[in-house]
């Protein structure tokens, strides 16, 4: 395959965008090489600008469940756009899309909207220490929630008691007020819970970890975190960013059948456009401006184009639920299919999968936190990744994301798919 204008473009973007991308990932630092430039989408492909072809399997990093230029969500984006782009005033349309998300998910009866993920998370762990009076959170290693400053705290060894900041600008001040805990270590919240007792806020969690590939809970974790929530006045957080709308219509809260106390969304609940919310029962919900003290705001907050692509979105998937069986039936199939052609090639490894969402790992060693996750042998997943976009299939730039399936998939895409992985086995 030719790059030559991608790598063109990409020499230019970097004169006047810090490392070329507005986004770190999509630089290829974890993966070497120089970044691809889309020029357009379709189902389940992406075409370059040197008119490659891929199948992909990134999907804007989560929300194009649906696949690429989904019809009815390009026409309402266009029908909305001819009449007007942005009042900053109430619009019926924010109304409608809200109350669909609260019909859809379990257990919320108000949510408030932003324009990303990030804003969707710092916005409920502010509003749960609002609600609560306390300042502490945990969150746990290897889990992301968007890069504010709270959030940017680097795994220690086990059950540290205080965070240090993994990016420079983020104070030791907001630092010490994030607790790290272990992935599916119950035994390790409640050690922190019980060295921090009456100051912790809340935990938040991503139900089903993406962000150091895709990491179910085992063994109850959930169901123990909501107990040992309850029994000590913390808040629970789902950080549904990556799983809302995604593993079933109520998101991880209906699959595990389990309740948070805060909901964070984004990602599908744009429809491909910038969309964040967060989401809780009235009480909670009503500790927020203009009904309570704990301040939020946003100029584009419900702008009537996302909230279009928003509404859109969700109405496709709350009519056709059987699109969430299709989605798990394709994403068993990509397993297996994968595990066999690395099975006969001799490549050690380890494949995790929940719904749409799958992740391949290069250990031998079962993934189920950071640690274990960060074992996976980065080299033999550079030469994976290349050879793989070489075929035609393009997976996330980096070891510790996860690829996303969407509904656009045929069986002959994920047939094809599974063939690269055979011809590229044979190279790693
Ligand atoms: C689970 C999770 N939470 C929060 C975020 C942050 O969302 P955004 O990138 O829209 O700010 C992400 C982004 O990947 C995510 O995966």
């Amino acid at each position: 395959m030719s790059y030559t204008r991608s790598s063109a473009l990409f020499a230019q973007a970097e004169k006047v965008i810090p490392g070329g991308v507005n986004s770190p990932v999509r630089a290829f630092k974890a993966v070497g090489g120089t970044p691809i430039f889309i020029k357009e989408a379709k189902g389940a492909y992406l075409t370059d600008e040197d008119n490659n072809e891929y199948i992909d399997y990134i999907n804007s990093w989560g929300p194009m469940i649906l696949g690429h230029a989904y019809q009815p969500v390009v026409d309402a984006v266009v029908e909305k756009t001819k009449k007007g782009t942005s009042f900053g005033t109430p619009t019926e349309i924010e109304t409608k899309i809200a109350a669909l998300a609260v019909s859809m998910v379990p257990n919320i009866e108000m949510i408030r909207f932003v324009n990303s993920g990030t804003e969707a998370c710092m916005s409920a762990v502010r509003l749960a220490r609002g609600y609560t009076g306390k300042d502490k959170i945990i969150k746990f290693a290897g889990c992301y929630h968007g890069h504010s400053d709270s959030f940017l705290i680097q795994a220690g060894s086990g059950a540290v008691t205080f965070g240090a900041p993994n990016s420079p600008g983020v104070t030791q001040g907001t630092a010490k007020d994030t607790l790290l805990a272990v992935y599916n270590d119950i035994e390790n919240v409640k050690q922190i819970i019980a060295a921090n007792k009456g100051e912790i806020a809340c935990v938040i969690i991503e139900p089903v970890a993406g962000n150091m590939g895709c990491i179910p809970p085992k063994n109850n974790f959930l169901q123990q975190l909501r107990e040992l929530c309850t029994d000590n006045k913390i808040l629970l957080i789902f950080d549904e960013v990556m799983t809302g709308f995604r593993l079933a219509k109520g998101g991880a809260q209906e699959l595990f059948n389990i309740k948070a106390d805060i909901v964070c969304f984004g990602k599908v609940i744009g429809g491909g456009l910038p969309v964040g919310a967060f989401a809780a029962n009235k009480e909670i919900m009503s500790h927020l401006a203009p009904l309570g003290p704990v301040y939020q705001a946003g100029t584009l907050s419900g702008n009537p184009l996302a909230m279009a692509a928003g509404l859109a979105m969700l109405q496709e998937l709350n009519k056709d639920t059987a699109i969430y069986n299709r989605l798990a039936e394709k994403t068993e199939y990509l397993h297996h299919g994968i595990a066999d052609a690395l099975n006969e090639n001799n490549i050690t490894h380890t494949i995790n999968s929940v719904g749409s969402m799958i992740s391949v790992h290069f250990t031998a060693d079962e993934v189920l936190n950071f640690e274990t996750s960060a074992k996976g042998n980065n080299d033999t997943f550079k030469k994976f990744f290349h050879g793989m976009l070489n075929q035609g299939v393009y997976i996330a730039p980096s070891a510790f994301e996860t690829w996303f399936i969407t509904d656009a998939l045929s069986y002959a895409d994920l047939d094809k798919t599974i063939r690269a992985v055979h011809t590229v086995a044979k190279t790693l």
